[in-house]
């Protein structure tokens, strides 16, 4: 069984082939960065008009490098939410489409459980396990209990993650997207030269907040304009670890002081692809005795695999149905799975 998955819920533009047994037969990633480039961030608009252009072109080159035809598709499905509405409307009506004129079956899949099972595409990671989805648009602490059972242990209370990679990129003169270019300036610089803040630490839940370390920030840069750039960047990114260790670890001691006993611990999302911040986790191997996961990079930022991947674990455990009905959204909190609603 082939299923071919469609994400465009933010500013990539992806098409992927994945059959039940874990074979990635395609996975193939058009990013929109330049499209982007010269604004400092995703314009909506343009990330939509993008997706609309890419599509068709994408597709053919995506069946074209493999054996794969039209006619040996067993389903369709795309993300259908959270995102960029206009992208996820391209994307849902395009796979709606696609699946109709086929006579296939089609299905809406939730990006976020895209990336909360995209590792067990690639390894057999048993449920429950502890997740750490760090994108650009999310940022949460969640325990995966089943393919349908999604609990949210922490949230963002501000900004996510990414987004505050994104920002303090800005803030530094850097391009967008502001991730890859921090970690690369944060090489030439020593972590230890700004003690920025870190919200919440020691507390008892699980929740982010990012906006007083952006603050720090941009103090530190207005403060000193001739301040040291890679040492800013180095801080903030060794801070921006920290964090994320420590509200990790918060979450393993939640899931066992209630006898939830997770089989891992998993990072998703685009900052899951900093080096840093995955030696910096590895940590907690040694502090729990528990194994930490990283996807491959390319399943942790934004793909077509891991959705193609998630409507067929969904669709196996009946989480999900076929339907040509099924609408756009731009919230879709996971944890609706858990209260039965699942929209
Ligand atoms: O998961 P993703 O590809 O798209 C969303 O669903 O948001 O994540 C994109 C985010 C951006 O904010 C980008 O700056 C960040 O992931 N990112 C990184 C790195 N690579 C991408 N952040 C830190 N270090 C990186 N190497
Ligand atoms: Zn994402």
């Amino acid at each position: 069984m082939i299923f071919l998955g469609i994400e465009t819920s933010c500013d990539e533009t992806a098409i992927a082939l994945v059959d039940q047994d874990r074979n990635i037969l395609a996975n193939a990633v058009y990013s929109q960065i330049e499209e982007h480039s010269t604004y400092g961030g995703v314009v909506p608009e343009i990330a939509a008009r993008a997706h609309l252009t890419k599509l068709p072109a994408l597709l053919d080159k995506t069946l074209s490098n493999t054996s794969v035809k039209l006619s040996d598709l067993s389903a369709v499905c795309a993300t259908a939410g959270p995102g960029l509405i206009g992208g996820v409307l391209v994307g849902l009506n395009f796979g709606k489409a696609l699946a109709f004129s086929l006579g296939l079956p089609f299905y809406g899949i939730n990006h976020l459980a895209g990336h909360a099972l995209a590792v067990r595409l690639t390894q057999e990671v048993a449920f429950p396990y502890v997740l750490l989805l760090v994108s650009g648009g999310h940022t949460q602490l969640i325990c995966v209990h089943s393919s349908g059972t999604f609990e949210v242990l922490g949230t963002t209370r501000d900004d996510a993650a990414g987004e505050t990679f994104d920002k303090t990129a800005k803030l530094l003169g850097l391009s967008h997207p502001g991730g890859p270019a921090i970690e690369t300036l944060a090489k030439q610089g020593d972590h230890k030269a700004y003690n920025f803040p870190k919200p919440f630490y020691r507390e008892q839940h699980c929740d982010f907040s990012f906006s007083g370390l952006k603050t720090a920030v941009r103090k530190s840069v207005l403060e000193n304009p001739n301040a040291d750039k890679a040492s800013i960047a180095a801080s903030f990114q060794h801070t921006m670890a920290e964090i994320l260790f420590e509200r990790s670890a918060t979450a393993i001691q939640n899931c066992r002081e209630r006898n939830i006993s997770p089989s891992a611990f998993v990072i998703s999302g685009g900052v899951g692809a900093n080096s840093y911040i995955r030696a910096h986790l590895t940590k907690l191997e040694e502090k729990f005795e528990i194994s930490c996961i990283f996807p491959p990079m390319n399943l942790c930022t934004d793909n077509a695999a891991m959705i193609a991947w998630a409507c067929i674990e969904q669709a196996s455990a009946s989480v999900i149905a076929p339907s040509y009905e099924v609408k756009a959204y731009p919230r879709w909190p996971l944890d609706q799975y858990l209260r039965g609603e699942n929209k």
